[in-house]
């Protein structure tokens, strides 16, 4: 048995709530950012980059009471090559017990003509900002902005600055998802051995998975040297993603025979943030996702499943348990008393207090006389719908008849709660989810367009809950929305409404187009 406290250790950078929700659509509320950073902070991440908090008021909140709350995790915020940014970062993670500063400029050829900086007057800002965040912080992260199509005489010159000027962790992006694994590893290699104290600081990893080797990329960079990646959970991020958190951690846990290093992270904990990232930020984990997809460990085919049923390890490198996923899929039912519940829940990742058990029991009865049978992915899903019908918002669905079938034309009668007060309209339309929708823009008149509407069943068979995702568009603003129902028609109006409540939130944050996040990322200035 290999002794693993003495394997170096890589520690985990989680950015979910920076990288990730910087993904179009998966804003999350300052409740919902404040629950993934206790999540993440009591599963052992050894950093959490919590947000950008120059970017808008929210940002800097949610930044700074992440900080005030995190017990153990380092409170890490971004900031760009500037003054203004650095200091607005230093404001909001200052509370934390340890907080870190994490600046950067773009330094490809491509990016440097963005602030239209030479190579000089770019090292000069890459000195003066360093030093600044340093005078204020004594926990400070360097990232030289698309590093991977930077020329490499530069980049040795510009992390050799930013290590003088007091950085201690310096990380290496593929900002767009480029590299290749031996490429990211000889990256690191070259930067060792070429870069004057390059020994005295931490390199980590950042990478994008356009070309689907975000985790290759990043494990290759660790047998080559670097100590700290960064990643996010069910590897939310722009575009194709980033390295998945869950991918990097399992991958060390089990191929430690060939990558002997450890993290500090409890991994039984993966399913429960999975879950609650998914449920929060309205990006669905794809079915066949590496370790917390739904058929990460389902076994199909006859030969399969004989083999599971008589050694687990003929087809399975690690066991759902490792994860968190509970092996038995104990049905529950109609006469499934509160402590059945609870301890089911409990086992499923979800430790509710007794008022919230109380509120989750009404409606598991509810769903129980809908459907014979409750699995597991049911009471996931219910929980998934509680975490997104909030009391407080100003739209709530709170009667829908519809009528459907091959004659006459297809009508709903609904009734939707508006800041408190009732309003009911008839609406027509193709077929009954039109005709529901088009109900709800009667009532709440509005400009969003709809850019997704997707529909899966949780669990099979024709009684089976769906899960409705919905995601809009207004003025450049995305939110996206979800529910479950076993009735499709319900649980795409209640994501249809929820969705329209994260937009009117979003709508308060920020003028049309004022996201620093998506407009001005890239300047430097
Ligand atoms: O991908 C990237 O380059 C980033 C930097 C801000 C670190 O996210
Ligand atoms: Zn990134």
């Amino acid at each position: 048995m290999t002794d693993k406290t003495t394997q170096p250790r890589v520690l985990i950078f989680d950015t979910t709530l920076r990288d990730g929700e910087q993904s179009p659509g998966a804003t999350m509320t300052h409740a919902e950012k404040l629950e993934i950073a206790a999540l993440l902070d009591d599963m052992g991440v050894d950093i959490i980059e919590a947000g950008f908090p120059i970017a808008s008021e929210g940002d800097f909140a949610a930044v700074r009471d992440i900080a005030r709350q995190a017990k153990t995790s380092v409170i890490c915020g971004l900031a760009r090559a500037n003054f203004k940014d650095i200091d607005r970062c230093w404001e909001a993670v200052k509370h934390a017990r340890r907080p870190r500063i994490h600046t950067f400029i773009g330094t490809s050829p491509l990016h440097r003509a963005i602030p239209n900086l030479d190579m000089d007057q770019m090292a000069e800002r890459i000195h003066d900002t360093v030093t600044h965040a340093r005078n204020l912080c004594d926990n400070i992260q360097w990232s030289p902005m698309d590093a991977t199509r930077t020329e490499h005489d530069y980049l040795c010159r510009v992390v050799e600055i930013a290590i003088r000027a007091g950085a201690s962790t310096i990380n290496i992006p593929d900002t767009v998802g480029y590299t290749v694994p031996r490429e990211s590893a000889a990256l690191i290699a070259m930067l060792l051995n070429r870069v004057p104290g390059a020994d005295t600081v931490t390199f980590a990893t950042h990478c994008h998975n356009d070309l689907g080797m975000a985790t290759a990329n990043a494990l290759a960079a660790v047998e080559a040297g670097a100590r700290q990646i960064e990643c996010t959970i069910n590897g939310l991020g722009e575009r194709a993603g980033n390295t998945a958190l869950e991918e990097v951690v399992m991958a060390l846990k089990v191929r430690n025979d060939i990558m002997p290093f450890r993290t500090g992270v409890d991994s039984t904990k993966i399913m429960n943030i999975s879950r609650k990232v998914a449920t929060v930020s309205g990006f669905a984990v794809q079915f066949n996702k590496a370790i917390v997809g739904k058929n990460a460990f389902a076994h199909e085919s006859g030969i399969h499943q004989d083999g599971m049923l008589k050694n687990a390890e003929t087809f399975e490198i690690m066991r759902p348990t490792d994860i968190g996923l509970s092996e038995t899929n104990l049905v529950m039912g109609k006469h499934s008393g509160r402590a059945a519940l609870r301890s089911k829940l409990r086992e499923l990742g979800f430790e509710l207090a007794d008022n919230q058990l109380a509120d989750v029991f009404v409606r598991f009865k509810a769903l129980a006389d809908a459907k014979k049978e409750v699995y597991d992915d049911d009471l996931i899903a219910l929980m998934q719908d509680s975490g997104t019908s909030e009391k407080h918002d100003t739209l709530q669905v709170k009667r829908l008849r519809v009528v459907c079938g091959t004659e006459g034309p297809r009508e709903a009668e609904l009734t939707l709660t508006i800041e408190g007060v009732d309003h009911s309209i008839d609406a027509t339309g193709d077929g009954p989810v039109d005709a529901a929708f088009n109900a709800v823009k009667m009532l709440y008149p509005n400009r969003a367009q709809l850019q997704l509407y997707q529909v899966s069943a949780v669990t099979e068979g024709t009684d089976a809950q769906a899960t409705v995702t919905v995601r809009l568009e207004e003025d450049g603003r995305i939110s996206t929305g979800q529910s479950a129902d076993t009735d499709t028609v319900v649980a795409s109006v209640k994501a249809y409404v929820n969705a329209l409540n994260r937009l009117i939130v979003r709508r308060t944050k920020s003028a049309p187009g004022s996201d620093v996040k998506s407009v001005n990322y890239r300047d430097a200035s």
